[in-house]
Order: structure tokens, then sequence, then C-alpha cells
């Protein structure tokens, strides 16, 4: 236990895989949730999920890529949970395609998610966070943060920029009392983005996933649950001294 009882944490893009691992664990800390996310239908049963817990779970519908939508959802969670304690911006996409063929619309549209998501949902958060001298932000990057990959080149530059935002953030919060970290995931299995990319890959006779991880020294792709122990860590006081960090989750496949 990480001794988050009476806490609240909005989690962006909670509806399905790594995003709902991490709702749940913050639940199952103590914690009520707060759920944004595009997919209404995912979001309740993530919702519904957190309630079994005994916890309390509210959702708000919306893109994080659209100021106004969060906006609206950042307001609603807050008045439905109280002030807002842990912000988990995970909510993310990837479209991967060779450099050349990756289209202005594609390039657009992930760093609207993956970039100016965390962007929004900090500005209408960190001024609560501010006011009250307390809070902890934790930004979804990968490791295709620290290094660039073929065929991502959006995907890559979305994530590498969500480590720089963060450093600058969690330099300008850290005397209002504010934590601000990155976590850095690996390849991660049972999410719907992970099922995607498989069927590419396959399409494309690349190789799959199992194939893949005997190249991770342990041996295995990481699971949503992997991640969602680190957040869970980083949101409480046992990581009071953390801040601006980005951190790699991914079995030893990367260590920069
Ligand atoms: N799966 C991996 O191997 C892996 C590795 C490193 C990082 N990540 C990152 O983890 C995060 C979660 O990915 P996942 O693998 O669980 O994928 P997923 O597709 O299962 O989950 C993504 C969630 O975000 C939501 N979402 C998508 N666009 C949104 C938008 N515009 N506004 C609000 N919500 C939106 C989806 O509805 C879904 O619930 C992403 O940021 C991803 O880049 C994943």
């Amino acid at each position: 236990m990480n001794g988050l009882a009476g806490r609240s944490a909005i989690v962006t893009g909670a509806g399905t895989g790594i995003g709902r691992a991490i709702a749940l664990r913050l639940a199952h800390e103590g914690c009520d949730i707060g759920i944004f996310d595009v997919e209404g239908d995912a979001a309740q049963t993530t919702a519904e999920m957190i309630r079994e817990t005994g916890r309390r779970a509210a959702v708000a519908l919306g893109s994080v890529a659209e100021r106004a939508d969060v906006a609206r959802g950042a307001r609603a969670l807050a008045d439905a949970l109280g002030p807002i304690d842990i912000l988990v911006n995970n909510a993310g996409i990837l479209r991967t395609a060779p450099f050349l063929q990756t289209t202005e619309a594609q390039w657009r549209s992930i760093m609207g998610v993956n970039l100016d998501g965390i962007f929004h949902f900090c500005q209408e958060i960190l001024p609560q966070m501010q006011e009250r001298r307390r809070g902890v932000v934790v930004n979804m990057s990968s490791w295709t943060g620290k290094k660039g990959v073929p065929n991502h080149s959006a995907y890559s530059a979305s994530k590498f920029a969500v480590i720089g935002l963060t450093q600058s953030m969690a330099g300008e919060m850290a005397e209002h009392g504010i934590r601000i970290n990155a976590i850095c995931p690996g390849i991660i299995v049972n999410t719907r983005m992970r099922d995607e990319a498989e069927v590419l890959n396959k399409a494309q006779g690349l190789p799959d996933v199992a194939t893949r991880a005997q190249s991770i020294p342990m041996r295995r792709p990481g699971t949503p649950e992997d991640i969602a122990g680190v957040v869970a860590f980083l949101a409480s006081d046992d990581a009071a001294y953390m801040t601006g960090q980005a951190v790699n989750i991914t079995g030893g496949l990367w260590m920069g």
C-alpha cells in the first residue's frame, strides 16, 4: 500500500489498457477516480470496476486534444470528487508510418493527443494544486521518448516532447509543492494500442511481440499492472523527493 487514502485522482484515457490499470490501482490504494476519455462505454466500464473497489468514480467524456473538452471535463471531475490531488496524463495514440509517408493530419493528431493533451490538462489542474500547495502529476511518455524508432517519427517526437515539458513544468512547480514526473514504458501488452500495432506488424511481416520480447533482458513484455505500480509509487509520499524524472519501465529494454 502506498497510502493514498482520501486522495482524488484524474486519469486520462482510463477507458482501456494502461490507463484502466492505473485507475484501478490508485482506487485500490484508496483514491477516488475521475476518468476522462473519448470512449463512453469503455470509461463507464472502468468506472463500474472502480466502484466495486468501494471508491468513488466520476466520468467526463471528451478529447484531451480539445481545450474546451478538457476545461469542461476537468471542472466536472473536480466538482464531483473535490480538489484533485493526482493527475495522470495517460491518454495517447499511436500511428506508425515511414517518415515521408506521414501526413500532416497524422502528425497533428498524434501531437494533439499525446502532447497538447498534457498541456491542456496541466493548465486546467495545476492552478488548483498551486492554490493548495500540493499535487502530483504523472505524464505518459515511452521508451521511444528517449530513443527514436523507425516508422515512429510523430509518436517518438511527441513522447520526447513530453519529457521536455515534464522537466520544464517540474522546475517551475517544485516551489509550489507540486511534483511532476514522466514514465517511459517499454513494450506493454494487453492494451488496445499494442493489439493494433501487432496486427500492423503482422501485415508487414515484422516479428511478433513474443519474438521481440527475446531482446528484452527480462524476456517478457510488460503488463499494464507493471506500469500502474510505478504510478502508484510516484503518486505517493514515498516519492516525495522525486520530480522532473522520466522513469523507464521496460524490463531492461532501455536503460538510458
Ligand atoms: N502499450 C504500449 O506498449 C505502450 C508503451 C509506451 C507508452 N504507451 C503509452 O501508454 C498510454 C496508454 O496506451 P495503451 O497502450 O494503454 O493504449 P490503449 O489504446 O489501450 O489506451 C488509450 C486510451 O486513451 C483513450 N484516448 C485516445 N485518444 C484520446 C483522446 N483524444 N482523448 C481522451 N482519451 C483518449 C482511449 O480511448 C483509450 O482508453 C499512451 O499514452 C501510450 O502512448 C503505451
